[in-house]
């Protein structure tokens, strides 16, 4: 798996849950953060090292783009290199969105690169779902500082949202795999009438799916390793991801540098 720092920790959390026989190998690209403000070309770079360095280095057999920025740019280029599945998390949550809305009216909070791709809106409008979607770059600062479980953040996020209060959404998409982490303070400021809708536990089962039907799923019947890296420092990185995921649930957590790596 990889994203660009600690939200496809969030994806991550799904998988161990629903599979946790796998082994994971997962990096955060902490150091070229945020991914939603460069451009997709500097992206797709970006991913296309992260992807060789995990399938040269750890045999991956399938790779989870657990970055919504990434999935907007990336996943063609990805495919061709690597010859792997490969998974995004925008088509899952594309359909959890319209699972989810009655009334297919849908509000959308993602990065500018994200909202930006038209990824998200171009998909719900071709099933006659209507989208407001707007940018959160700060929301991803917020999470990386480990503020989000800071009440004093919501009164911020309550002023960014607020053109999704009274405005007939019944569905709100974190198409930003750091929001989940900021879920309680998001559905406070737009009201528990709005749905939240997290693409990572969809993309899970998208997985699941594909792994059956390349015949991919392991066969242990133990709980597999975790392993985490991040290209930034490890310190900030360990406290969210025990945080998030609990003390036990990582195996081990190193920095990683890529240049290096590419040199073994
Ligand atoms: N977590 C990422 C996403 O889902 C990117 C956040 C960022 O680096 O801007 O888009």
């Amino acid at each position: 798996m990889l994203d660009s720092g600690v939200g496809g920790l969030t994806v991550l959390k799904s998988a161990l849950a629903q599979l946790p026989a796998e082994n994971y190998v997962y990096v955060g690209d902490t150091a070229h953060m945020p991914y939603g403000e460069k451009s997709p070309e500097a992206v797709v770079d970006y991913t296309l090292g992260i992807g060789h360095y995990l399938l040269d280095q750890h045999q991956i057999k399938a790779l989870v783009v657990a970055c919504n920025t990434a999935s907007a740019c990336a996943l063609p280029a990805l495919r061709a290199e690597l010859g792997i599945p490969v998974i995004g998390v925008i088509d899952a949550g594309v359909r959890a969105a319209l699972s989810s809305s009655q009334n297919q009216q849908i509000g959308l909070i993602a990065t500018a690169g994200t909202v930006q791709s038209k990824q998200y809106q171009d998909k719900l409008a071709a099933e006659q779902a209507a989208v407001l979607a707007q940018a959160e770059p700060d929301f991803v600062q917020l999470v990386e500082h480990n503020q989000y479980q800071d009440a004093e953040q919501q009164s911020k996020i309550r002023a960014d949202l607020a053109p999704f209060v009274g405005s007939g959404i019944d569905t709100l998409i974190l198409g930003c795999t750091h929001f989940p982490l900021l879920a309680p303070l998001i559905q406070a400021a737009v009201g528990n009438q709005v749905r939240l809708v997290d693409p990572g536990a969809a993309t899970v089962a998208e997985l699941d799916q594909t792994l059956s039907v390349a015949g991919l799923h392991t066969q242990a019947q133990k709980t597999g390793f975790r392993r985490l890296y991040t290209t930034g420092p490890v310190a900030p990185f360990t406290t969210i991801a025990k945080q998030w995921l609990g003390q036990q649930a990582v195996d081990r957590i190193d920095h990683l540098d890529l240049t290096e790596a590419a040199g073994e």
